[in-house]
């Protein structure tokens, strides 16, 4: 490498002097962009396509319509300036969609694959052609929607039940030339908006801001950046180009189907929100999500590129990592130690120090001569490893994976037809090119191979990809892919490719038996199908702490709901407060893992005095108390699309004040949690949803509860968070807490029935056997709890699902009641339907302390119908 500062940068990765730097400047890296060019972020003005298309002047296309099928319209595009000509699709969608295509059939432009599972259901659509003088206005029309387009000069206005949602071109900036390699672009308004939404992943706020009044574009360019900063539009790890325009009455979308690097704009409006978007090469393609509400916009986006499959339970637990556990024996003993001192954990991970000198599908012989040993070891704990595998494979004959890939072409290669070499952690490298079905299967053998173990999972890490000592640490845009395809054209979805392989090796490995569990630090739309994702190499900073929220809220209404943030921040030493402050938030990100730098003070949370480790302790066991809750969201998530976790405004959208907040969020529907993430907090203002009508829990004093009238300041000490139930739910908890969720699995439930005003309150609980595929084949149990009239009942929802154990059910602790009955009558049904409900009915005691009604030794299996009836006396909270 011909760079001169090389060597210098070399050191800088992940080495101490590095950590200093971003430790001392408190997380920005501005010491660090001077000095070290690859840290550099470009501007849009500094790259050719971006700031000539920023500033372009207004282009003139004209369509000229040539037929019509039943879904779509098909036609030429043509650029007046140049006569060229292009085909155009536009296709409807069931479900309140529709979709834009625009290719070059000569010079055919790169069109994403795979990010959408299956081809979207088409809908049949109505057009009808008026003449107008200049051009025609075709109508299009399909379930609720209509669309104008005018054909000259092109554009398109959509609605939705006669209300104006979407522009298509209004400021006429659609880019598409005849040269393949050529940028393209195409802006969109929202007039209705007053809030975006998406665009994932940047450290910013939930609501976007207005980029174009001196701020940079947000950038979407899948990039390594170390202990990145904050509230800023800067690329990180992963891409969604998906936009959701909120509004009171109208909320729609976009999603933009590019993977190269995309530059898009925002501009607020008085009336509307403006977006444009541009993109370094590829096809045009966009889906237009129209809505009405933000929950339909993200269900749309997510009926296209698919849901996440349900995880193991113990994916859900705590996870424990650090850069690096140096031996098995350093594994098995931080290990025993989280058992000794009763800190619940399932997981625990192996950055790549576990490797023979970075060549992955490799341990290194001296310090793990045995490792599957030590996954038995870990397996007689109940416990799983991670470990991580990158893209890049170290260049050294008789290493099998090189040599491999090497005489089969399974690299990305430079335009001369060699390996693309470079330096990453092994040393000299080159980088499997996942694009290739070949190279992929060969991959994914690999894995199958490595991981024989079930309870080895996998860590896709460096995979945007990162490439060292080069600009910006990524490949070269001129590198080459499987049929010609320049790196440049499908940059984003690299990542993508790199799970898609992983996923099927762990799936090949257990012969489909069970499910696989794969982090990312790259990811592009529809990743959320083979992996979960973290936000990467944050810092110890409470600024970091801070925007996890929105950032995790953002990749949430993008499809990836399995995410979180490493606790403790990833580099620099936390103050405890900290640490303590970032479990107590940790314990409800989806994805718990705590995580540390090379040469950052040890951390595990045994090793701090027994006040921290009391809280410490606590929040994980509030994590591990509500593992069943977790695991039904992420059951529903699933089925129906719904977030796991959400923003205030995605429940509460009529309510214009929850639509910048973000340092409060909601797990399902029922658990609000407003993380501290200030330092010496004494009071937190919280806000809370809903209106007078809406009661709020407080989760450590049940007995205080809160109308949803907005903000609140609460008094908080160290050991507490504001988090609450929502009046009206039901949640199943477990009341007892053990070293990892393997052992919890057969414990009964206790159900949390939290009244709302109208003395109702409902709640699903969804059990399996938490490990494999048994569920596609209705093995499961899935049912609704539901309070009224005095009686708490259950409802099979899916009389398909047969799971053959119970999930029992022996407590019930209700909230909110005031009751003076001592005794309630509970009546089961053992079978449908030849036993009669009453036919087994005892009575169980009544223990009432204040507002909370207890039930115990029930013993209830929940796959039967049952009624637990309160009798005379009752009377209910006002
Ligand atoms: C677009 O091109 C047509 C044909 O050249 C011309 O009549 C029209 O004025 C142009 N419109 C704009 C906005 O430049
Ligand atoms: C197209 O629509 C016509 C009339 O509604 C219908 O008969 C035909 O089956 C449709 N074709 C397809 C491919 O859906
Ligand atoms: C995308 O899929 C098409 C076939 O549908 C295939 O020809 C093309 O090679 C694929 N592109 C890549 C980069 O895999
Ligand atoms: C689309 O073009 C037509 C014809 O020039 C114009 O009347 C209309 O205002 C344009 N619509 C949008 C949304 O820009
Ligand atoms: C975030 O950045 C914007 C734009 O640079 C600035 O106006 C704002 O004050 C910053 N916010 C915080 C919390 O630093
Ligand atoms: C929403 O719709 C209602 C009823 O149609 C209307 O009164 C209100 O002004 C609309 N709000 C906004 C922000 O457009
Ligand atoms: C999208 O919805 C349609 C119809 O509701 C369904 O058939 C299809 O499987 C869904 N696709 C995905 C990826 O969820
Ligand atoms: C909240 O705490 C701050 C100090 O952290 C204090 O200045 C303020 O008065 C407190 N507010 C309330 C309402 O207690
Ligand atoms: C709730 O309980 C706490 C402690 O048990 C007590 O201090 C507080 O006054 C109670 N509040 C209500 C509303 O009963
Ligand atoms: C239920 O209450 C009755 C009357 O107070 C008492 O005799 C009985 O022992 C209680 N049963 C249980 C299981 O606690």
């Amino acid at each position: 490498m011909s760079n001169p500062f090389s060597k210098f940068i070399r050191q800088f990765n992940r080495t101490e002097m590095n950590l200093k730097f971003i430790c001392l400047t408190g997380g920005l890296t501005i010491l660090l962009i001077t000095a070290v060019k690859c840290w550099y972020s470009y501007k849009c003005k500094e790259l050719k396509f971006c700031d000539k298309l920023r500033n372009r002047a207004p282009s003139n296309y004209t369509l000229k319509v040539s037929s019509k099928l039943n879904c779509s319209l098909i036609g030429k595009l043509v650029n007046r300036d140049t006569d060229k000509h292009f085909d155009f699709f536009l296709t409807a969608l069931a479900g309140g969609k529709f979709s834009i295509y625009i290719n070059d059939p000569i010079n055919l432009r790169y069109q994403v694959n795979d990010s959408l599972p299956e081809m979207p259901l088409e809908t049949d659509m109505t057009v009808n052609v008026n003449m107008l003088d200049v051009g025609e206005l075709v109508i299009i029309e399909f379930e609720d929607i209509k669309i104008y387009l005018s054909t000259d000069p092109f554009n398109l206005t959509v609605y939705r039940e006669g209300q104006e949602i979407v522009k298509i071109n209004p400021r006429q900036l659609l880019t598409f030339e005849e040269d393949p390699e050529a940028p393209v672009a195409l802006d969109f308004n929202f007039p209705q908006a007053l809030r975006a939404y998406g665009l994932p992943e940047h450290a910013e706020r939930l609501a976007l801001r207005t980029t174009t009044n001196g701020s940079e574009p947000y950038r979407l360019y899948n990039i390594d950046r170390y202990g990145y900063e904050v509230n800023s539009t800067q690329a990180l790890y992963g891409s969604v180009p998906v936009l959701f325009g909120l509004g009171v009455n109208m909320t729609a979308g976009v999603f933009w189907l590019n993977s190269a690097q995309t530059f898009v704009d925002i501009t607020h409006k008085k009336t509307g929100i403006d977006s444009y978007f541009i993109s370094e090469t590829g096809a045009l393609e966009a889906f237009i999500l129209t809505g009405p509400s933000l929950r339909d916009c993200v269900k749309q986006y997510i009926n296209l590129t698919g849901v996440a499959p349900l995880p193991q339970m113990f994916a859900l637990g705590h996870h424990q990592s650090r850069y690096s556990y140096m031996s098995q024996k350093e594994v098995l003993e931080v290990c025993n130690k989280f058992d000794e001192n009763k800190f619940p954990l399932d997981v625990i991970w192996m950055d790549i120090d576990y490797t023979d000198k970075n060549k992955y599908f490799t341990w290194d012989p001296k310090t793990f001569p045995n490792p599957s040993s030590m996954l038995n070891a870990l397996n007689k704990q109940g416990r799983k490893a991670v470990v991580i595998i990158d893209p890049h494979i170290k260049r050294e004959k008789g290493y099998s994976v090189f040599d491999e890939c090497e005489s089969k072409e399974y690299f990305v290669k430079n335009p001369s037809g060699t390996s693309f070499k470079a330096s990453c952690w092994p040393g000299l490298s080159s980088w499997i090119d996942f694009f290739n079905p070949e190279a992929l299967n060969y991959y994914s053998a690999l894995i199958a191979d490595f991981a024989k173990s079930n309870n080895l999972h996998i860590w896709n890490d460096m995979n945007e990809p990162s490439v060292f000592e080069v600009q910006e640490q990524a490949m070269d845009g001129n590198c080459i892919h499987y049929e010609g395809w320049k790196h440049r054209d499908v940059h984003n979805q690299y990542g993508f490719y790199q799970t898609v392989g992983t996923y099927q090796g762990l799936i090949d490995r257990s012969n489909d038996e069970i499910r696989p569990f794969i982090l990312t630090r790259s990811f592009f739309a529809g990743s959320q199908r083979y992996a979960a994702h973290w936000t990467g190499d944050n810092v110890a900073s409470w600024e970091h702490l801070k925007y996890s929220i929105p950032m995790m809220l953002t990749e949430a209404l993008c499809g990836l709901s399995f995410v979180g943030a490493d606790v403790g921040g990833f580099s620099c030493n936390p103050t405890e407060e900290l640490l303590q402050r970032w479990y107590q938030a940790g314990a409800w990100y989806p994805f718990f893992r705590a995580h540390s730098a090379v040469s950052t003070k040890r951390r595990e949370p045994y090793l701090f005095n027994d006040k921290i480790q009391q809280r410490i302790r606590k929040s994980l066991q509030q994590r591990y108390k509500h593992l069943t809750y977790w695991y039904t969201m992420f059951w529903e998530h699933y089925l129906i699309g719904e977030p796991v976790i959400r923003p205030l405004s995605y429940e509460y959208s009529d309510d214009i004040n929850t639509y910048d907040i973000d340092n409060e969020f909601l797990v399902g529907s029922d658990i609000l949690v407003h993380p501290v993430t200030e330092k010496m907090a004494k009071n937190v203002t919280v806000y809370l949803p809903g209106g007078e009508n809406e009661l709020w829990y407080e989760i450590d004093n049940f007995n205080e509860t809160y109308t949803g009238l907005g903000i609140k300041n609460l008094p908080v000490t160290l050991d507490t968070v504001p988090v609450f139930y929502r009046g009206g739910s039901i949640i199943p908890v477990k009341q007892t807490v053990r070293n990892t969720s393997v052992y919890m699995k057969d414990d009964p439930i206790t159900l949390l029935v939290f009244l709302d005003k109208y003395n109702y309150a409902k709640g699903t609980v969804y059990d399996d056997d938490q490990v494999s595929f048994d569920y596609l084949s209705n093995k499961y149990t899935y049912v609704r709890f539901t309070f009224y009239n005095n009686s708490l009942r259950n409802e099979i929802i899916d009389d398909e699902a047969s799971y053959d154990q119970a999930t029992i059910l022996n407590s019930v602790i209700f909230y909110g009641l005031k009751t003076t009955v001592s005794q309630v009558s509970v009546a089961t049904k053992k079978s449908v339907p030849e036993e009669d409900l009453v036919k087994n009915m005892y009575t169980r005691n009544v223990t009432v302390n204040k507002n909370r009604a207890t039930i115990d030794n029930l013993n209830l299996d929940i796959r039967h119908q049952f009624v637990i009836r309160f009798d005379e006396n009752i009377t209910f909270l006002e």
